[in-house]
């Protein structure tokens, strides 16, 4: 069964399509005559997803599922959520949205956060979300090299390393990604 990943992030497919084959035939923007970027403009992290989703679904008529996951800081009123990649402006520069995040929560002492993964899939004409947590701290300062965007100064709960000093494997297995993956996948088996 043919179902496309809109997702530009080739990491991400990469790290999805094992998990669906033999039974999907999993396919990338550019396999179903996509090369634009997709719109993000709804203001919330699951409208983006099912928006991801919804475009591709109208524009080529195909099966397929859309990503979209964020950094929600509990005392920042859940920011900055939606606006992760460009909390620090249009460069996207994960170094800069460190140090914003960071001096806005100088002097701070309630340091809850959460990762929120939201999958959009659309199969037949119907719609279904799949949501993926993972709650945990901000740090007063970046710890590890590994990774990307937030993890330096992301400590899940119930650990002593943030995610930038933990491997991938070990991150794949808490990551809010991995589990609304897992759900996805589980989802799609039995489909
Ligand atoms: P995306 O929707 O998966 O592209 O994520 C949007 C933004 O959220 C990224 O550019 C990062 O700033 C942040 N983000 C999402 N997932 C992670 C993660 O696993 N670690 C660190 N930052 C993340």
């Amino acid at each position: 069964m043919r179902l496309c990943f809109a997702t530009n992030n080739q990491h991400k497919f990469e790290e999805v399509k094992p998990f669906l084959s033999p039974k999907f035939n999993l396919l990338k923007l550019t396999d179903v005559g996509c090369h634009e970027e997709l719109p993000e403009t709804t203001g919330t992290i699951a409208g983006n997803s099912k928006q991801k989703a919804d475009y591709v679904f109208n524009k080529f008529k195909i099966d397929c599922f859309a990503d979209d996951s964020g950094l929600e800081v509990f005392v920042l009123n859940n920011s900055p959520g939606v606006d992760s990649a460009h909390y620090a402006g249009a460069q996207r520069n994960h170094q800069d949205n460190i140090n914003l995040l960071l001096n806005n929560m100088e002097g701070i002492d309630d340091r809850k956060a959460r990762f929120v993964t939201i999958i959009t899939l659309i199969l037949s004409g119907k719609y279904f979300q799949f949501e993926g947590v993972l709650e945990g701290s901000i740090l007063s300062e970046q710890k590890g090299a590994g990774g990307f965007g937030y993890d330096p100064v992301f400590l899940p709960q119930g650990y002593l390393n943030t995610l930038a000093e933990m491997t991938l494997e070990e991150k794949n297995r808490i990551s809010h990604r991995a589990k609304a993956v897992q759900q996805l996948v589980d989802f799609l088996t039995a489909a």
